[in-house]
């Protein structure tokens, strides 16, 4: 009645925003992405019977904010009459600040509350309830190249390629340590509401798909970085067109487009991504890692970096 997995975050290069259903929690759009292989989040669910409510427990604090969205994923996995689980996190990067550590949280909670359990659930209805809890946190099934696609009421993933078939790097500049101030689901609904751009950003969405998942098969990595900018700017322009306006990004993450943008006037292979936080996420080819790394750290407003390759997807663990 205890198990442990763990579960890298992902970074999507055609993004996900917007609902097409909020009490399934189900996507507009499809998306694809990349999962990371040095960031990660070790989740152990335990069953304990002294407990009158569940307990979720992250980086050694008890965090009762997440408790609920925690105990609604459970209910989703193991039934609403369960028993009481202990639930106990450990996240090696920071959490909720456009890292997507939701992603890699709710992946790593369903596959460890499904062997804890018993339950059963295949890996297509594992995907479904990560999804179920975070939208993102399907692709983090999956390792390496991920798509996620919209089949009827449900989710499906795929593995387009693996990471050690296309082994590129991700290095990310954290401008601003602390939360997002906007939850993206939230932003999602304001975005949907409001913004005049919405609906042209889901119609458009396919083509961004097929040239994505094209230039991913011929490993076209100039033609992957035009789709991928193009498409993170397009949805920064609807959360921009949104009213009130949602605005996630800071002068230093204006700094690090710079940066990007100059490199690769250089000829350094080499685009960015931003999700719904100030980060900045700049994918590389391997030999182009350290330059990237030492001019987004030379960039003012940077206050650490990161870097990661790209890795597998959520498995079960031994536990401690
Ligand atoms: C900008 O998966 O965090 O990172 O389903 O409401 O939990 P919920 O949203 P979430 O949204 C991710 C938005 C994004 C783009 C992406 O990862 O595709």
């Amino acid at each position: 009645m205890r198990a442990a997995a763990r579960a890298q975050p992902n970074i999507a290069l055609i993004k996900y925003w917007g609902k097409r259903d909020t009490d399934r929690n189900l996507p507009a759009v499809g998306s694809i992405s990349i999962t990371l292989a040095d960031l990660h989040t070790d989740m152990q669910v335990a069953e304990d019977e002294t407990l009158d409510v569940d307990a979720f427990e992250l980086n050694g604090q008890q965090n009762a904010a997440m408790l609920p969205r925690v105990s609604r994923c459970l209910d989703s996995v193991a039934g609403r009459t369960r028993p009481r689980l202990r639930v106990t996190s450990l996240c090696n990067f920071p959490v909720a600040a456009g890292l997507a550590s939701s992603a890699s949280a709710f992946a790593a909670l369903v596959i460890a509350t499904n062997a804890a359990l018993g339950c059963g659930h295949s890996d297509a209805a594992l995907a479904n309830l990560a999804g179920g809890a975070s939208g993102s946190a399907a692709r983090s099934l999956l390792g390496g190249y991920v798509e996620l696609a919209n089949r009827d009421a449900m989710v499906a993933v795929n593995t387009l390629l693996a990471a050690e078939e296309w082994p590129l790097q991700v290095v990310v500049a954290i401008t601003t340590p602390g939360p997002k101030p906007v939850s993206s689901g939230d932003a999602m609904e304001i975005s949907r509401k409001t913004s005049p751009f919405y609906n042209r950003w889901i119609e458009q969405q396919p083509v961004d798909l097929n040239e994505a998942r094209d230039a991913i098969a011929n490993r076209n990595f100039i033609k992957l970085a035009s789709v991928a900018e193009h498409n993170c700017l397009k949805m920064h322009s609807v959360m921009w067109g949104s009213r009130p306006p949602i605005v996630y990004w800071n002068s230093a993450t204006l700094a690090c487009m710079q940066t990007i943008r100059e490199l690769q006037s250089q000829g350094v292979a080499v685009f960015f991504t931003i999700d719904a936080g100030p980060q900045v996420k700049a994918v590389c080819m391997p030999d182009a890692t350290a330059k990237v790394q030492q001019a987004l750290a030379a960039t003012p407003g940077v206050t650490d970096i990161m870097l990661s390759g790209l890795g597998p997807g959520a498995t079960l663990v031994p536990l401690e």
